[in-house]
Formats: C-alpha cells, structure tokens, sequence
C-alpha cells in the first residue's frame, strides 16, 4: 500500500472529519456503506440527515469544536 492509499482523517475545525484513502465504512450490522467518492465527510456535530455522512448542516446550526 502506497502512502497515498493509507487512510487519514482530519478533524474540520467546527465541522466534519474528512477521510480519505483506503478504508471500509461499516454500519450499526458490519455492512458496508457505500459511497462514491474516495474521500468522504463523515458527521460529528450529530445533525446530519444523511448521517453517517456530513450535510453541511453543522454550519447553520453553529456547530463550534474545542481547539
Ligand atoms: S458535521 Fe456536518 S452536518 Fe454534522
């Protein structure tokens, strides 16, 4: 595996956690999540309508994370 295929995750300043690379997203059961691009935007503000996945609602709502 390349450098550039390892997953990473980067914590948005009052926003999502991007990831990219290689990786498998699994649901509550262990099934895979599909998705259609090689990075995603995963929710953590909680307010997402399509969560696992980032809507873009943390920005409306104020979403604020710590330093
Ligand atoms: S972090 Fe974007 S909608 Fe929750």
């Amino acid at each position: 595996m390349s450098e550039e295929d390892r997953a990473r995750i980067t914590a948005c300043p009052d926003g999502p956690l991007l990831v990219r690379g290689e990786f498998e997203l699994l649901d509550t059961e262990g099934e895979p999540i599909p998705r259609k691009r090689r990075t995603v935007a995963l929710c953590r503000c909680g307010l997402s309508s399509i969560k696992p996945f980032c809507d873009g609602t943390h920005k409306p709502a104020g979403f604020r994370t710590d330093d």
